[in-house]
């Protein structure tokens, strides 16, 4: 596993960093001595042995999430994060722009995924950020997941990404001070382990639905409602370590089969306890299609200063 990402990794049970890794070794070592496999599909365990009290997304969860992501729903919200990560990293890391200059860095720009799931938004937003020479981005990036079956995903989508098997509750695995970028989409927020990992200049970006989203549909995909004060929820649950610096709006009309509604249905914290067969029942009577409006919102935080 070579990749530049792995300078910036702490070994989960004594806090040291790894080892480098061999071309064909499958596993990473800390200098301490702890060992932790590469998964063939390339992404690594750390959370091995340790247990979690959280349910991880199973295989059908994040199937139905990458089909749709797949059908590009999101692509809009994938290309407002592309610009919004590309001006926190440059920001952040003034010494890299412009893109393709050869001014020597100390490490490379790291963006940390957060909740990665099949890795759709990271890959997009590093695609777009490919404007140096060859189309390589300069950037590295570490995904993070409880769930090994969207870490298989994002391993093979992503596959100059670092994808690790983590709780996000936990310790993050990451060295203080290292990210540029710490991407949160639809995923668990720790808000002091974000600010934690942060550089003094980085950011926090925080992608949610806001309360029109999907309400369409909200009722028969088993979403619960988006209340209006969850945007003043969420700065409030961020305060302490991040200032609410910018918030963008991403709102797409989307023209849904059943098959579409089916996945949305399964893809988010619903599908946990939906039962399949009862769904597909359900949008057999739907039309051929259906109109539906995707609200979000992009938040970006800046760390307070004691953060
Ligand atoms: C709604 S999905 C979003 C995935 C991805 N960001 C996307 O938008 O395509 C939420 C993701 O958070 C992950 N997740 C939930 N609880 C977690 C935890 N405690 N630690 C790490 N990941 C978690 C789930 O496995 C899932 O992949
Ligand atoms: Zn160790």
């Amino acid at each position: 596993m070579e990749n530049s990402a792995l300078d910036a990794l702490i070994c989960p049970v004594c806090g040291l960093e790894f080892v480098e890794t061999l071309p064909g070794e499958n596993s990473l070592k800390c200098i301490d001595g702890h060992c932790f496999d590469i998964a063939r599909q390339g992404y690594v365990n750390l959370l091995s042995g340790r247990g979690t009290k959280f349910t991880q997304d199973t295989a059908e969860m994040v199937a139905a999430r990458e089909d749709f992501l797949d059908a590009g729903h999101y692509a809009p919200l994938a290309d407002a994060l592309g610009e919004v990560v590309g001006e926190v990293v440059r920001d952040a890391r003034p010494e890299c722009a412009p893109a393709g200059t050869s001014r020597p860095l100390v490490s490379r720009p790291l963006v940390l995924d957060a909740g990665t799931g099949a890795g759709y938004y990271l890959d997009r937003i590093l695609v777009n950020l490919a404007s140096g020479p060859g189309g390589e981005h300069g950037i590295d990036s570490i995904g993070l997941d409880i769930s090994k079956f969207a870490l298989r995903r994002a391993a093979r989508r992503n596959s100059g990404t670092v994808n690790l098997v983590w709780d996000l509750w936990q310790p993050l695995p990451v060295e203080a001070g290292r990210a540029d970028a710490v991407l949160v989409v639809f995923a668990p927020r720790n808000a002091a382990e974000f600010a934690r990992v942060l550089a003094p200049r980085g950011k926090l970006v925080v992608v949610t639905p806001r309360p029109g989203h999907l309400a369409q549909i909200a009722e028969l995909a088993g979403m619960l409602g988006i209340q209006p004060q969850k945007e003043a929820e969420l700065v409030q649950a961020m305060a302490g370590h991040f200032h609410l610096q910018e918030r963008r709006e991403v709102n797409v009309s989307l023209v849904l089969s059943p098959r579409d509604i089916q996945n949305v249905a399964l893809m988010g914290p619903a599908g946990h306890h939906v039962d399949p067969q009862h769904l597909a029942r359900t949008v057999l009577g739907l039309p051929a299609f259906t109109a539906v409006q995707a609200e979000f919102q992009i938040s970006i935080f800046s760390k307070l200063a004691a953060a």
